[in-house]
């Protein structure tokens, strides 16, 4: 039944087990995956792997892949102690525990830049490709699964490719993607995306046929993401920016159809593109890399036009609707490599609205999405950093407190910096929001403080501003000594509130 999957009878032989294809793989090798945000990643082969580390063979790799792992194959890989060195994004917890534990070397990239560096030779050579496929064609093209990410180019550049079927996917994905892999440097052609409908590549990633190794079948589906629907905070956060795009609109800087929206990972960001569903905006269209079940509401609800992403990665709830009526959307979708969808020349042409969560951000606009106090890896810099940088609006949205309260999620200094004050236009919580356009340090600090920072820390940190501008001065007032007041209560006290406030609540 498989075979009218692999188009090009030559390829039937090469047919195999994934313990065998996994065969391929020796310790030390660098090994590029196919997978972004827990959709499209190979299966079956990286479990194979795993079960050869814990059988006790010394194997190690380099895994770079798209985006994070579903199927629980990050914390697999770092349990086996397969993954010896990742890049450029995880999500998964038992990773996470490895990374900051040192075992593993995590290096967290811009996720538009990891294929510039594989193929100008910085990365080192990439031994193997593994990339989940629906079918082969004819000419050996390979047709990506629910993401694209960095697999055309894994796929291009690897010593030896594999290719993972997976037969739950519908053949009716062919066309979904737009495989474009830009011009060399220093003489690239402008990339020709210049509307999100732009069709500008092939529709599978093309490969010589010799060069695929093996193929292996697999029928094990995508997890499915945990989504928290939206809540009494999330909804308002939505509100703020809704209102303050509609004041855009009045103002003449925005159509109705406001410009190309990018929405990030996460509960926060879902759950704002949820509120444009109840606005008065229309014909709306997205440019982001994923999409999640906010888009297809979007699309149901007769609010978006088209979508073009990097992979779809939905809730348990919309996984089987969506993919089982794939034909329904496929007309108005479109899936890119992840450096085409995170472009910066095309994110800066198109003019995008780029929404991104913070972990915390700063009263002068500095942003941190990645390190809790300032050491811990969370996740990664994703695609925010691409975004952020380029967009015509740069969005950051954040419950103004985290962990019941016991942290402010807006602090007078951030403890690592993943989006500098000259990449963040707009700061929003559910406490409001903060246009930090064309306002100097002195200006942004003041309306940070008086429209995100949660009423239990307004006063502590308007005062911590105000002795900073009296005692130290300067284009961004800071004193080096206090900057990190509310992290070092919570080091010492467990919580950023004042001790009276602390006991006041327990
Ligand atoms: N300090 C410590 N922990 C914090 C925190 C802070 N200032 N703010 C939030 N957190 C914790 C939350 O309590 C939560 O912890 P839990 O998992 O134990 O419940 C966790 O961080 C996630 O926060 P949550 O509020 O649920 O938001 P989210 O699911 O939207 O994730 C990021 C927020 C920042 C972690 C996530 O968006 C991310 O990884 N961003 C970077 C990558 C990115 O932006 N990509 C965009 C392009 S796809």
């Amino acid at each position: 039944m498989y075979r009218s999957r692999i188009k090009n009878e030559t390829l039937w032989s090469k047919v195999v087990s994934p313990q065998q294809a996994a065969m391929l793989i020796r310790d030390g090798m660098v090994v590029g995956m196919s997978g972004f945000t827990r959709a499209g990643e190979a299966k079956a082969v990286p479990m194979a792997l795993a079960d050869r580390a814990l059988a006790g063979e010394p194997l190690g790799i380099t895994l770079i892949t798209g985006a994070s792992l579903g199927n629980d194959l990050d914390k697999t890989l770092a349990e086996a102690k397969v993954t010896r060195r990742r890049m450029p994004f995880q999500a998964d917890p038992t990773l996470r525990k490895e990374i900051n534990a040192g075992n593993v070397m995590f290096v967290d990239q811009h996720l538009s830049e990891t294929v510039e560096l594989l193929r100008s030779g910085q990365l080192g050579p990439l031994d193997v490709a593994i990339v989940e496929a629906v079918a082969i064609t004819e000419n050996g093209g390979i047709i990506p699964t629910t993401s694209v990410g960095n697999s055309a180019t894994f796929a291009m550049l690897a010593e030896k490719v594999i290719v993972e079927i997976n037969i739950t996917m519908g053949e009716e994905m062919e066309g979904l993607h737009d495989i474009y892999i830009p011009t060399r440097r220093p003489y690239r052609e402008p990339i020709p995306v210049v509307d999100t409908r732009s069709r500008v590549g092939l529709p599978y990633i093309p490969v010589d046929p010799s060069r695929i190794a093996a193929i292996v079948i697999t029928d094990k589906k995508d997890s499915t993401a945990k989504i928290e629907p939206p809540d009494h905070e999330t909804k308002a956060i939505a509100n703020h920016l809704i209102g303050f795009l509609d004041n855009e609109v009045k103002r003449g800087r925005l159509g109705l159809n406001l410009a190309p929206l990018q929405a990030g990972i996460g509960s926060i960001a879902n759950a704002v593109l949820h509120g444009f569903g109840d606005s008065h905006f229309h014909d709306l269209t997205m440019y982001s890399e994923v999409l999640q079940d906010s888009t297809f509401d979007l699309f149901d609800c007769g609010k978006l036009t088209y979508a073009s992403g990097s992979s779809i990665t939905l809730s348990a709830d919309k996984h089987e609707s969506v993919l089982r009526n794939i034909n329904k959307y496929k007309s108005r979708l479109i899936l890119r490599p992840q450096e085409i969808s995170n472009h910066p020349e095309v994110i800066r042409r198109l003019g995008l609205i780029a929404i991104n969560t913070a972990l915390e951000a700063d009263i002068y606009g500095n942003v941190n999405s990645t390190h809790v106090m300032g050491s811990q890896m969370m996740n990664g810099i994703g695609g925010s950093g691409d975004f952020a940088r380029n967009a015509y609006l740069s969005v950051f949205v954040t419950k103004s407190v985290a962990k019941g309260g016991r942290i402010s999620s807006i602090v007078p200094m951030v403890t690592h910096v993943d989006h500098c004050e000259h990449d963040v236009d707009i700061i929003v919580t559910e406490q409001g929001l903060a246009d930090l356009r064309n306002l100097a340090p002195r200006e942004r600090a003041k309306v940070v403080i008086a429209n995100c920072v949660h009423p239990s820390y307004r006063d502590e940190i308007a005062d911590y501003v105000a002795e900073a501008t009296r005692t130290v001065g300067g284009q961004t007032p800071h004193m080096l000594d206090k900057a990190f007041f509310l992290h070092q209560r919570l080091r010492d006290q467990g919580s950023m509130q004042p001790v009276a406030a602390t006991q006041a609540a327990e």
